[in-house]
């Protein structure tokens, strides 16, 4: 018995279709904001689709579903106060007039479709941030208005608006509860590209 790297692997692609990934579909979801635990740490493997990273996700997940939550909002693992992703798609909050979304920093997954959502949003000449946010930046945005939508992205998530966080045993609800304009413009045209219903200026789609 030992532990090493293998020498040999075999690479998959897999293709199936896939149904809303969330019960609420294209509905706003509740969000649980993590304080008690941590996904990923610096130095190690965050940024990566490895299967210890959801390991570490499990429990905070399936607590924060038996307490009516869909998913956990996950905070950086050094200060607990900087926002990183969620367990299965990176995180965009609407402030004031700015679409603004974590840097990346090593201990969040770059996504393909938080890509694809700076790209939209830079074609369409909207103002875009990669910064740090703090949990209470965007808890006092909520409450004075400057933060008007909170929304995931990702594959299997597509965009998914935020309707609630929870945080530290308090509810913040975003805007009025309801999908916002920004999200559902990202959601109807990142879609309508993928269907090739509307041209694709960004070559993404393959056709074969
Ligand atoms: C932890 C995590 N963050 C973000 C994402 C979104 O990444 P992508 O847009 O590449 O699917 C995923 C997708 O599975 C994920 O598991």
């Amino acid at each position: 018995m030992g532990l090493k790297v293998s020498s040999k692997y075999l690479f998959y692609i897999i293709l199936s279709p896939v149904g809303p990934y969330y019960p609420e579909g294209f509905n706003p979801v509740k969000i649980v904001v993590s304080d008690q635990y941590v996904r990923a740490t610096p130095g190690g493997v965050g940024e990566a689709k490895t299967a210890g990273n959801y390991a570490a996700c499990n429990l905070a997940e399936k607590q924060a579903q038996a307490q009516g939550f869909t998913q956990v909002l996950w905070l950086d693992a050094v200060e607990r106060k900087y926002i990183e992703e969620v367990g299965s798609m990176n995180i965009f909050f609407v402030i004031d007039d700015e679409i603004v979304t974590p840097q990346l920093n090593g201990t969040i997954l770059p996504g393909i479709t938080r890509k694809s959502v700076l790209e939209l949003a830079r074609h369409w000449d909207l103002k875009t941030s990669e910064r740090r946010i703090s949990i209470d930046e965007v808890l006092e945005g909520l409450e004075s208005g400057r933060v008007s939508e909170v929304f995931g992205a990702g594959t299997a998530a597509v965009i998914s608006p935020v309707g609630l966080l929870h945080y530290r045993g308090q509810s913040s609800q975003v805007g009025d509860g309801q999908t916002g304009p920004v999200a559902k413009r990202f959601f109807q045209h990142l879609t309508a590209i993928q269907y090739g219903r509307e041209n694709d200026p960004f070559g993404w789609v393959e056709t074969f």
